[in-house]
């Protein structure tokens, strides 16, 4: 909290930025929002920008834009090969990271398509504190497995723990020895651990996971999509961070990761993404793959207007102040949560507020999807777009049968300098009036489930008519309200 307020009752998160260009928003009536969430399937991926008032899907591209990123867009060099962009997007991330080997690509997926592909072959094991739907798709696809490491208090989703996203250090080294070193792909930290409620990796415990990949001779990979938010955690919870520049953390974890890759779409607040080293040979290892799958080595699948503004974003993500945004807004809308008795992963951890659907309809088994039920009754009641990351985000055992999520939640991402906090009030409000008629809810079926990715294009629908009875109640409780 960097700005104090006079009457403590009055304290809120400050936002250190102004609106300058805005976009229309619209509300749709409810019996209208009932309609549109059955054309998409229940399914919040397939709902139409257009109809959502509050798009809490995701972070990913669609954080706000500085003035300089967009003034930057305009002197974008325009060239298949040797664009002055690239050079200044490696500028920018030897300022940030201190690394000088530099392969773009498009976005995040992408780095680990190529990882996949560089390390992971049939019958190897990467291990991570834990997986993304993304990583694990393409770990699996070559023919390897993804296996967990998190500390068991990540899966705890109370506590006062600060750093949820630890791996367990011990099973780290364990599963090490059990398996052999030549077995292991990698070892993969992901800060702010985005499935488990975007808890963050404490510096102590990623640079211990660090030391343990080298005194085995085994890959690190430091998934640094979500590391603007855990640098914030850091240097708030973390003692020895508290007096290091956000710059001190990015470098030493540079010294400390063998290969760094990241989402721009995240980091940054921008588009694209890379894959960086301190190790040239490392990155002249995963060369080939980046024309043969994103384009040529400066530009890599990314427009160059992206470029610019990724490399302006990347000096922006040096800064305490916009590094604050996200995780004081969602902090905010936990306790508002909390405080009313709904159920939320605590601590507040970065990329958006987390409920506990296990908790929220508790007696609904896993096979009815608590959390995409939660979800899609979020767009219903309040026009709200939120994620389910739960059992329908997992994928299916070979078998066919179901994998039940560790963790039911619903994810209200907060994108970074996009919303005010009348709006993050008008999410806490709704969310209120959904746990107070929780017994309305019902469960979803599917209709149309495909084998990968299903979350992204599976189609579902109510199980009796909960949906309907929703409707009822709003009106009722609401009036003409949209
Ligand atoms: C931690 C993490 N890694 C990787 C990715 C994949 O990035 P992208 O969406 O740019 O492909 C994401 C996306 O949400 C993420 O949260």
């Amino acid at each position: 909290m960097a700005v104090k307020f006079y009457c403590p009752e009055n304290q809120v998160p400050l936002e250190m930025h102004k609106v300058r260009v805005i976009q229309k928003l619209t509300l749709l009536p409810i019996e209208e929002r009932l309609r549109k969430l059955q054309e998409a399937g229940n399914n919040t991926f397939l709902l139409q920008n257009k109809d959502i008032f509050m798009d809490m899907l995701t972070d990913s591209g669609v954080n706000a834009m500085s003035d300089k990123q967009t003034a930057a867009m305009h002197i974008a060099d325009d060239a298949y090969a040797g664009s002055e962009s690239f050079n200044r997007l490696k500028k920018a991330i030897k300022e940030v990271f201190g690394i000088e080997n530099v392969l773009p690509v498009h976005q995040g997926r992408a780095a680990e398509n190529i990882l996949a592909e560089r390390f992971v072959k049939p019958g190897s094991v990467a291990l991570m504190n834990f997986h993304f739907t993304t990583t694990k798709a393409h770990v699996t696809r070559v023919g390897g497995e993804v296996i967990e490491l998190v500390d068991k208090k990540g899966l705890i989703p109370v506590s006062d723990d600060p750093f949820k996203g630890d791996f367990d250090l011990a099973q780290l080294e364990k599963t090490i020895k059990d398996y052999g070193a030549d077995k292991i792909a990698y070892v993969r930290v992901e800060a702010g651990t985005n499935l488990i409620g975007g808890q963050p990796v404490s510096l102590e415990n990623m640079c211990a996971v660090a030391d343990i990949c080298h005194k085995y001779g085994v890959t690190s990979i430091l998934d640094a999509s979500l590391l603007q938010d855990n640098i914030y955690f850091m240097k708030t919870r973390e003692a020895q961070c508290k007096y290091m520049q956000p710059k001190e953390i990015y470098h030493l974890l540079a010294d400390k990761m063998d290969i760094i890759y990241f989402s721009a779409r995240k980091l940054g607040f921008a588009r694209g993404g890379a894959i960086i080293s301190h190790n040239a040979d490392l990155i002249k290892s995963m060369m080939e793959f980046i024309p043969l799958y994103e384009g040529f080595l400066t530009y890599g699948g990314i427009d160059v207007r992206s470029i610019e503004s990724m490399a302006e974003g990347l000096y922006e993500s040096l800064d305490m102040e916009y590094l604050a945004h996200g995780p004081e807004f969602i902090a905010y809308l936990i306790k508002e949560l909390d405080d009313y008795g709904v159920p939320v992963i605590k601590p507040a951890g970065g990329l958006g507020a987390h409920l506990n659907c296990s908790a929220f309809v508790p007696n609904m088994p896993h096979s009815q999807y608590p959390a995409g039920v939660v979800a899609a009754a979020l767009y219903l009641i309040g026009g709200i777009r939120p994620m389910e990351r739960g059992t329908l985000s997992e994928q299916r055992e070979p078998d066919g049968t179901e994998r039940y999520a560790e963790l039911e939640l619903v994810r209200l991402a907060v994108p970074r300098r996009v919303f005010t906090l009348s709006q993050i009030k008008y999410v806490a409000d709704r969310v209120k009036w959904l746990w107070d008629n929780r017994q309305l809810l019902g469960g979803l079926e599917w209709v149309e489930e495909p084998a990968v990715l299903r979350f992204f294009f599976g189609r579902l629908k109510e199980i009796g008519h909960w949906q309907e009875d929703l409707v009822e109640k709003f009106r009722a409780d609401f009036g003409d309200s949209l």
